[in-house]
């Protein structure tokens, strides 16, 4: 089966064509991501109306470009839920075209459950039920997967997500945005330079809060600590500038805290609910010290890691389609009536209405 995928939730606008097999081998034909990156890094942020206008400029180039070479589709996956909503209902709204155009079935696809499809692109496995961490510039949450389309929370952030944490702090270190994979490589300098000397290091909150039994996080109390350092130091120090081996430790401290906050939960999470496969997905697993704290810890648990490669882990539309395959062999597929949402409510809303017409039919 040949899918098309659409994504527009963010500040991406991404189409890929993939096939995929019967025994979950899939195929990337072809990925192609706009970027509004720079647009936005002269605000500091994702500024909405900005986006949802560049994708609206974007986005028939861009899924031309993803076609163009591509088998000819048998469906259309569209992220629907959750994300900016200008920025949803202009990939939702071309889907919508395009697919009545050719007249192909229509699949809506939650970002969040594209993240973790996004680990079938390059890895084939097929077992009953999965955990799945995501951490994003949006989401930071662990899943239970079953059947690879229900998705049960069993733990999450409890304000900002993992992302918005590396980006804030990234922020004040003076780096440009997003600060995320600058901040990695801070991060790298910091451990090369200070190595496991704890002088090289100050000591943050840790993200990981509640009791044993709770697998939730929250990065706030994180993100201040570090903005308060960074104050106190500027005072301190009597500049508006800091050194950089200031920078350097601060870089190198924040990652380790949020290393070893997000393996805690996720250890205490996989220990409650057993399972041989780990999925860890989202545009923060592409973070080369999280990705190495977590292949230790499922090396110690004996669990199998699956996690994209770096290019598959931010946002892109091979994700969607991937998740549209599976969304497709359950029935899960809309009609002309399809709508974007901003929240999981609507959406969950929605895709239950769908399951309800899809069961009254069989
Ligand atoms: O999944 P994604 O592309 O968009 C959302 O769904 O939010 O994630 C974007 C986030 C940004 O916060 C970005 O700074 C972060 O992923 N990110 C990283 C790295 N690469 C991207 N954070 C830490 N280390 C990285 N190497
Ligand atoms: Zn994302």
């Amino acid at each position: 089966m040949v899918i098309l995928g659409i994504e527009s939730s963010c500040d991406e606008t991404a189409a890929s064509v993939i096939s995929a097999e019967e025994g979950g081998v899939m195929k990337v034909h072809s990925n192609i991501v706009s970027s509004q990156i720079s647009i936005h890094a002269l605000y500091g942020g994702v500024v909405p109306e900005i986006a949802s206008r560049a994708h609206c400029e974007a986005i028939t180039n861009v899924v031309r470009k993803a076609m163009e070479n591509a088998p000819a589709p048998d469906a259309i996956a569209v992220t629907f839920a959750p994300g900016l909503i200008g920025c949803l209902l202009v990939g939702v709204s071309f889907a919508k075209s395009l697919a009545s155009a050719l007249e192909l079935p229509l699949i809506p696809i939650d970002h969040i459950k594209a993240h973790v499809a996004a680990a079938h692109l390059e890895n084939v496995f097929s077992v009953d039920s999965y955990n799945a961490l995501v951490v994003s510039g949006g989401h930071t949450s662990i899943y239970r997967v079953d059947r690879d389309i229900d998705f049960t929370e069993i733990g999450s952030t409890r304000d900002d997500a993992c992302g918005e944490a590396f980006d804030k702090v990234g922020r004040v270190l003076g780096l440009p945005y997003p600060g995320g994979a600058a901040m990695d490589r801070l991060a790298q300098k910091a451990f090369e330079k200070f190595g496991s000397d704890p002088k090289g290091y100050i000591p943050f909150p840790s993200p990981a809060v509640g009791d044993d039994d709770c697998f939730d996080y929250s990065f706030s109390g994180l993100k201040t600590a570090v903005i308060n350092h960074v104050n106190n130091e500027k005072q301190r120090n009597r500049t508006d500038v800091l050194s950089e081996d200031e920078i350097l430790r601060i870089a190198g401290s924040f990652t380790r805290t949020v290393c070893a906050g997000v393996v805690t939960k996720l250890d205490a999470a996989m220990k409650a609910n057993p399972s041989e496969i780990l999925v860890l997905a989202g545009g923060v697993a592409a973070n080369s010290h999280l990705r190495k704290a977590v292949s230790e810890l499922c090396e110690s648990r004996k669990v199998r890691l699956i996690t994209p490669s770096i290019p598959l882990c931010g946002d892109n539309g091979a994700m969607v389609a991937s998740a549209g395959y599976y969304s497709f062999r359950a029935g899960i597929i809309a009609d002309s009536s399809l709508n974007a949402f901003a929240s999981d409510e609507g959406s969950k809303a929605y895709l239950d209405q769908i399951r309800q017409k899809r069961d009254s039919r069989s």
